[in-house]
């Protein structure tokens, strides 16, 4: 039926050798970007998302409509309905799992601590248990997070650092989908690779983000709050462009191995990737609003706070050489550019295009 007919055509490569990835959380930031980006070059891609009102869903309706346009198809889903999953995968042979889903957000998971276990774990776990399932299994690859760091203290933050010390419960699911994800890899065989994004912003972006909010609210002049560390120090963030982290991802999807069906030393699979995705120059908070401020044209009214938020770690710092010498990985775009394009995109989308006096917001 029509259903069926617009998976298949979604699904079908443009090129030999293409791929065909499901991407779940593809009504998402980085989701939508990785999508297209697939698509372009000519791999098959499904969406799956459950366009939850964790931020407006007006944005993820959008953020559909553009992928559309590209004939890419989201199917309208939560990752942990297993038969919808087991039903998608008997009718495509889905080389590549890009998992993207999740409850993201640091602060959210002090309101609603159920919606973290709900994706990041149990999510991530239906997943799983569906890819060791099919024939033939998925590479699969996953967005970890730069939050699993937690509040070590040696910079810049390398792959084998110690990551015990969450500060926020999306770390600790972060960290726990790592954990998960090595045992599907030792016991099954699946080939897995997990990616630490580092604090990703651009075009399409999160609404409940920094850069995002601190943009709508400054156009609106209303006040933002900045929150400062401890002795007088400034937060800092390894603030990383969605082009570059794209590029990541798509490298992880071409370099995964196999998955195997068996795990074990003889048989298995390459073992468990994880890199770090990140932009090695970590902003200060104050130094990002001062760049929306150049962009915006307008001042910012500030309300310091000399305390971090409750869950934040102080710094963000990745050391990239892994991901450079195994992903070819290696961001390019700074801060100021990156927002820059942001501004544009967020002043398009909103209608705002327009000298800063006449714009009605
Ligand atoms: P996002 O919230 O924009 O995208 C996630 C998407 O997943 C949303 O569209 C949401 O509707 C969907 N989703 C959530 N739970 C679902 C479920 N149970 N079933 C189906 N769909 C579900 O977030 P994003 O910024 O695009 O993040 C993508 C991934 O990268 C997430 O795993 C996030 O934790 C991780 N990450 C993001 C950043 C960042 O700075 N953006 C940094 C580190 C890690
Ligand atoms: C971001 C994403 O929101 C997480 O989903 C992701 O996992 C994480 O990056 C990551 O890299 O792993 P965070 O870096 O906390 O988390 O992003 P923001 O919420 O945009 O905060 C950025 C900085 O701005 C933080 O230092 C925060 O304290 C500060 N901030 C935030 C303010 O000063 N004021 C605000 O109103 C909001």
């Amino acid at each position: 039926h029509v259903w069926e007919t617009r998976v298949r055509q979604s699904c079908l490569p443009k090129k030999d050798e293409g791929l065909i990835v499901l991407v779940t959380g593809a009504a998402g930031f980085v989701g939508t970007h990785v999508s297209l980006a697939l698509k372009k070059r000519g791999d098959g891609v499904l969406g799956i998302d459950n366009f939850n009102s964790y931020y407006e869903v007006s944005l993820k309706r959008a953020r559909q409509a553009l992928l559309e346009k590209q004939e890419i198809f989201i199917i309208e889903g939560d990752i942990n309905n297993k038969e919808l999953l087991k039903t998608l995968f008997d009718l495509i042979q889905f080389t590549h799992l890009m998992h993207l889903a999740a409850q993201a957000g640091v602060r959210y998971a002090m309101q609603n601590p159920g919606s973290y276990v709900h994706s990041n774990i149990a999510g991530l776990i239906t997943l799983l248990e569906v890819c060791k399932d099919a024939n033939p299994q998925p590479a699969i690859v996953w967005a970890s997070s730069s939050s699993v760091y937690g509040l070590n203290s040696k910079v810049p933050f390398s792959e084998n650092d110690r990551t015990d010390q969450p500060a926020s419960l999306y770390a600790a699911t972060k960290k726990a989908g790592e954990e998960i994800a090595h045992t599907y890899n030792h016991i099954y065989g699946l080939s897995i690779t997990g990616l630490r994004f580092f604090t990703v912003y651009g075009p399409w972006g999160r609404p409940d983000m920094a850069y995002f909010s601190f943009t709508r609210d400054i156009l609106k002049g209303k006040p933002i709050t900045i929150y400062q560390g401890s002795n007088k120090q400034d937060l800092a963030r390894d603030f990383t462009y969605i082009d570059d982290v794209v590029k990541g991802c798509v490298a992880s999807l071409d370099t995964a191995g196999m998955s195997t069906g068996s795990g074990g030393k003889k048989k298995g699979p390459a073992p468990l990737r994880i890199f770090n995705l990140g932009n090695t120059s970590p902003v200060t908070v104050p130094n990002l609003v001062s760049i929306l401020e150049k962009h915006l044209k307008v001042k910012a009214k500030k309300n310091v706070i000399k305390m971090p938020r409750n869950g934040d770690v102080p710094f963000t710092h990745a050391n990239v050489s892994l991901a450079h010498a195994q992903l070819g990985y290696n961001p390019t775009t700074n801060l100021e550019i990156g927002l820059k394009r942001f501004v544009k995109w967020y002043l398009s989308y909103h209608g705002l295009e327009r000298p800063v006096k006449s714009r009605r917001l």
